[in-house]
């Protein structure tokens, strides 16, 4: 099955709202050479501004978080239904920054997931194994528990709205890139392991994104591997050159 490439841009805690609104107008003005889907992930403060700059674009627009709860008594958090409220169409859950930094488990990245697809926002879960676990050789069962902590039980429509990116973290903002190799046998291990959770269908249908020091210079390789969808790009993200060469290397 063909699956269309698709890139997105993850801004994490970066840029102003100057640089944020230049960022996504210098994007817009190339989306005539876009073949994939491209999407960006502002700091929440900026969502309102770069959607106005993105006005009839084609660069899709996602959220880096989203809270556990519903609604009510939760100071400072943003609820799934607000994100839907002002359009948001996708959001990031599980990244290994919250995971670290946020103490995100198990427990609450599925309320995340479940209050996600709830309001019809997609999802992309970001999985991947520290240096520690590589380095013992657990890497596949380290990523198949994170899968089977959060994947299970969806029916066939909701888990078709999500999205994989395998994010080793040794390799996030390292600049220490997974190899080809590295990269294509994790994907092809958590399409199979798809495969088993739902069906073949399912896992052929799900795009699987790499993250992790993905640059203009190495994007295309990667990109090339069988079973990698495109890439959710932190730093290169930043400058628009880069982001858009990664986006050409997409296509
Ligand atoms: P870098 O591209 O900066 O390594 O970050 C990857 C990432 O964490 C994207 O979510």
């Amino acid at each position: 099955m063909k699956r269309k490439k698709f890139v997105a841009g993850n801004w994490k805690m970066n840029l102003d709202l100057e640089g944020a609104k230049a960022l996504a107008t210098e994007l817009n003005a190339h989306t005539g050479e876009f073949h994939c889907d491209v999407a960006l992930f502002p700091s929440y403060v900026f969502l309102a501004e770069v959607q106005h700059t993105l006005k009839h674009s084609k660069i899709r627009l996602g959220a880096q978080n989203l809270s556990y709860s519903e609604n009510g008594a939760y100071t400072g958090e943003v609820s799934a239904s607000m994100l839907a409220s002002i359009g948001m169409e996708y959001v990031l859950i599980g990244h290994s920054e919250r995971r670290e930094y946020l103490n995100e488990e198990r427990d609450v990245l599925c309320l995340k997931l479940r209050l996600a697809l709830k309001y019809g926002l997609k999802p992309i879960y970001c999985i991947g194994e520290p240096a520690s676990v590589r380095n013992e050789g657990l890497h596949k069962e380290f990523v198949r528990d994170q899968m089977e902590d959060c994947l299970s039980d969806f029916t066939t429509e909701e888990i078709s709205n999500i999205t994989i990116a395998y994010e080793p973290i040794w390799a996030i903002g390292t600049g220490v890139t997974a190899t080809t190799s590295q990269a294509q046998e994790m994907h092809e291990y958590i399409r199979q392991h798809l495969g088993d959770m739902y069906s073949e269908e399912i896992a052929q249908r799900m795009r699987i994104l790499y993250g992790g020091s993905c640059k203009p210079d190495n994007a295309k390789e990667l990109f090339l591997c069988p079973d990698v969808d495109g890439g959710l790009i932190g730093g290169a993200s930043l400058k628009a050159a880069d982001f858009l060469a990664i986006i050409e290397a997409a296509q």
